[in-house]
């Protein structure tokens, strides 16, 4: 039987000869000639359609989060939106890119480069078009810190720097296999992208939170101020959603199967979406430090909306402008 590699050891694979080096036409060892023709490929539905824009389509179905990557060459940063970013291996940790022949960035990467890896959070979609070489409205100023020699997008929900150990021949692009040499992650929602448009994560839609604060005033009026000790749990996952907390004092951390999500902080709100559809706890929300919340029941809320309809009409334009997809 082969003998298993010791975990740090190069996969076999990594010493096999590339061809054509890294010059931008085949790369890697597959040459253009041994791939299938354009023609072979079937495009169900409308007859007649442009096969090259349903084929777009069809990819563009899949929903992906949004990177800029990023690398440096001598002093010059260069950054550049893509969403064909994948996880590849966990030992060795190693992620993969995709990148048009035709890109500047194509240019500058090549084995023993590192490029950086920003996942753009929710409100970075300024940033996204503007390292797509799209027209943005603001001329916002792009911060970058360094790490590992390599720049990273300043705000990104998640950081990532990898050094080239393999590039692949793919087609009209090229794909770069990366050794993960750092990893960081935040907290917020992420920017996606789906069917050619930028999309919303809804998970965490604030509902409470974004009501006029006279109308949150009288909602929160009747409000019972409850007490959590360290690590003690305010919320658990699967139990009714019966009750909307507002911190008063402190920290809460939102866990799921042990993973935190996020943390709240004094005046935040958790429980918004549970206290109004009455659907089971989807986390466990435990206090991180002396917690002083205020509980506000669903029956409190369903009777102030019922003598208050300005708190319901609120709460509709609260709704209906999270499911605005701008
Ligand atoms: C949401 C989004 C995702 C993109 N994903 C990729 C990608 O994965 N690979 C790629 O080569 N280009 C991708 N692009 C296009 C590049 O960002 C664009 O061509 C850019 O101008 C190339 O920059 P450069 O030539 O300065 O390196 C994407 C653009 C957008 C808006």
């Amino acid at each position: 039987m082969a003998e298993r590699p010791a975990s740090s050891a190069r996969p076999v694979e990594f010493d096999l000869p590339v061809h054509g080096g890294f010059a931008p036409v085949g790369i890697g060892e597959t040459f253009p000639d041994d791939t299938p023709d354009a023609d072979e490929l079937e495009i169900a539905g409308e007859p007649g359609q442009d096969p090259a824009a349903a084929f777009r389509r069809t990819l563009g179905m899949f929903a992906t989060g949004v990177t800029v990557i990023t690398t440096q060459d001598g002093e010059q940063v260069h950054g550049m939106t893509a969403n064909a970013f994948m996880s590849v291996s966990l030992r060795p940790p190693l992620v993969v890119i995709s990148v048009d022949r035709r890109a500047k960035m194509h240019a500058l990467l090549h084995e023993g480069r590192r490029y950086g890896i920003s996942v753009l959070a929710d409100e970075q979609r300024s940033l996204s078009d503007r390292f797509a070489g799209r027209a943005t409205e603001g001329t916002e100023e792009v911060g970058f810190d360094l790490v590992h020699d390599t720049p990273l997008v300043r705000g990104a929900l998640a950081h990532l720097v990898a050094k080239v150990v393999r590039s692949n021949w793919g087609g009209d692009h090229s794909l770069f296999v990366g050794q993960v040499e750092y990893a960081r992650y935040g907290e917020g929602r992420p920017l996606l992208f789906q069917g050619g448009r930028y999309r919303h994560l809804l998970e965490r839609a604030p509902v409470f939170s974004s009501l006029p604060p006279e109308i949150l005033a009288v909602i929160t009026a009747e409000g019972v101020e409850r007490t959590f000790e360290p690590g003690e749990f305010v919320v658990r996952e699967g139990e009714p959603g019966d009750e909307l907390f507002v911190i008063i004092e402190g920290e809460a951390r939102v866990e799921r199967e042990g993973n935190a999500l996020s943390t709240f902080g004094e005046g935040e709100f958790f429980g918004e979406i549970a206290v109004i559809d009455g659907r089971p706890r989807s986390a466990d929300v435990v206090a991180v430090s002396p917690l002083r919340a205020l509980a506000i029941s669903r029956d409190l809320v369903r009777s102030t909306v019922e003598r208050e309809p300005r708190a319901a009409w609120a709460m509709l334009e609260v709704l209906a402008g999270r499911l605005r997809d701008d």
